[in-house]
């Protein structure tokens, strides 16, 4: 007799959508307080995950048990045919299985599984009456691409440790894989580095911000500030790495400098400045000269200890020329070098770095100005401007990862409404997000292969708290994770309903996501200037 007591498979809508999700036809299973847990070796971290999250939620221990008394069991197999990441999980009246093709295929079964049990799960402690019975299902899935990426610029507003950690939750509860952080700009140098101490002394706080985007700006007369240490950055890195989530750290360069030039007035063409309190592009960029050079270099070496992705971004978005036209060490190094203009320059300074970073067995990433001027050979591109970036370096043999404004900025508008909170750039809404196309059209089917995946961006010009960060990005990061994962069609008048109810877990998780409807009263910001 089939358990009718039982959840279905379609009252859990499973976000990102899998491959292939069947309900099967026992009844389910009911996690209790007997029930145990047995994992491979290479599955234990998983297990560690579940027992603390689902314990947490569920009040159950889930303990640590062997094969034969457990019934919740997680393995490992390589030669189940599943491919990177993937995993298969069954459940029947007789408890759970996860097979993961690899570590990484385990954790994201275990992910599916919190998603097959009531919302509640995503609570950090249990309530009253809820039953945990998981509906009887087969599950097969792999993602599609292999960069599934959220940029978080912690430049502009600083985010705090414990809201980073928290972030990096939500985005392995999605089966995202990367977190890119924007560590420094104008505004803001976020990151301790040991060897030059003034960079966060001096560089990681400003007397003020502009609030908007109204012309005359508007100031808060509030210093704004904060960094990662060390330590703070170990324990970030190490957090994801268990959520199989990798770190790329970005320290832009040449443009978007303004705070490590007034830590370091050497580092730049204009003296002492100040610390940025506008948004922006400004002409303030850094020298070119071997001092410049070695700094970065040993800024970028402290970094790699901290860091062990392979990717390492080195910025190189919206520099403008102007100073090296007038800077004579600038135009002596034109000269020097037999560069035929400032693009050849800028170009020369981020294969400079491409060739510190390859040497020490890493890949440099950049934003796609870097194709001005020439590409530097391991340099992958971050195509932003469009699509073009990435279809460029894509047919030039070079690994692209996609994150065109018009699909990828969550700092965007998420509707034509005046009530949306400080409104800039084009209008970005969850559906718009959901059907984005990450590989270009036009690509051969061998120039597609160098699509590594795609991410969505997250300014912080005008996200200045964590509340406003949840309304900003979920559900659209909810929407992205399908763009990235899930193979096959994407409609969203199909995904509607299944979105609505992974806002339930949002909601449970205190995520303060914008509703589909648009924001609540306190989520507006009236009087603040977008543009
Ligand atoms: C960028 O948005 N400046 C990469």
């Amino acid at each position: 007799m089939p358990d009718t007591s039982s959840p279905r498979l379609d009252d859990r809508p499973l976000v990102p959508r899998p491959d292939q999700a069947d309900p099967g036809d026992s009844g389910g299973f009911t996690l209790t307080t007997a029930t145990r847990v047995s994992a491979d070796p290479e599955a234990r971290g998983t297990r560690a995950w579940l027992q603390r999250e689902l314990g947490a939620s569920t009040g159950l221990p889930l303990q640590a048990g062997d094969e034969d008394d457990a019934r919740i069991r997680l393995s490992v197999d390589p030669g189940a045919g599943l491919g990177p990441e993937g995993y298969r999980l069954i459940v029947d009246e007789e408890g759970a299985i996860v097979v993961g093709h690899d570590a990484a295929g385990v954790f994201y079964g275990a992910q599916t599984l919190r998603q097959l049990l009531p919302a509640e799960a995503y609570r950090a402690a249990p309530l009253d009456g809820v039953a945990w019975t998981l509906p009887a299902v087969r599950v097969t899935d792999a993602p599609r691409f292999r960069w599934r990426g959220v940029m978080l610029d912690v430049a502009r507003h600083f985010v705090p440790k414990r809201e980073v950690l928290r972030f990096v939750d939500l985005l392995a509860m999605h089966k995202l894989n990367v977190l890119h952080l924007h560590l420094t700009d104008d505004q803001g140098w976020r990151i301790e580095i040991r060897r030059y101490p003034r960079l966060t002394e001096a560089g990681s706080w400003r007397t003020e911000s502009q609030v908007g985007a109204g012309e005359p700006p508007v100031f808060d007369g509030r210093p704004h500030g904060g960094f990662y240490t060390q330590d703070d950055i170990r324990e970030i890195v190490a957090h994801a790495a268990a959520r199989h989530i990798t770190v790329v750290p970005e320290i832009d360069v040449p443009g978007h400098s303004q705070a490590a030039i007034h830590a370091y007035p050497e580092l730049g063409e204009s003296g002492a400045i100040p610390v940025g309190t506008r948004w922006g592009i400004f002409d303030e960029v850094l020298g070119v000269t071997d001092g410049v050079l070695e700094f970065y270099e040993n800024v970028f070496d402290e970094l790699l200890e901290l860091f062990p992705s392979t990717y390492v971004h080195v910025g190189g978005d919206e520099c403008p020329k102007t100073q090296w036209k007038g800077s004579e060490s600038a135009q002596r190094r034109i000269r020097e070098e037999g560069l035929a203009d400032e693009d050849e320059l800028q170009s020369w300074f981020i294969r400079r770095l491409d060739e510190h970073l390859t040497r020490r067995g890493r890949r440099l990433v950049g934003w796609d100005e870097i194709l001005e001027g020439g590409l530097a050979p391991g340099a992958t591109v971050m195509s932003w401007r469009g699509q073009e970036g990435g279809v460029a370096a894509a047919r030039a043999g070079h690994d692209v990862v996609m994150a065109p404004t018009a699909t990828s900025y969550l700092d965007y508008k998420q509707s034509d409404s005046p009530d949306e909170p400080v409104p800039v750039g084009t209008l970005l809404r969850a559906e718009d997000v959901y059907t984005a196309e990450p590989v270009p059209e036009g690509l051969t089917e061998d120039e597609a292969r160098h699509v590594l995946g795609a991410q969505v961006n997250v300014w912080t010009e005008h996200i200045d708290t964590p509340r406003g960060l949840d309304y900003m990005v979920f559900p659209r990061a909810s929407a992205f994770a399908e763009q990235v994962w899930s193979s096959g069609e994407r409609d969203y008048a199909e995904f509607e309903p299944r979105l609505r109810r992974h806002l339930e877990r949002l909601e449970a998780a205190g995520v303060e996501y914008r509703p589909l409807e648009g924001p609540r009263p306190w989520q507006t910001r009236p009087g603040v200037r977008g543009w």
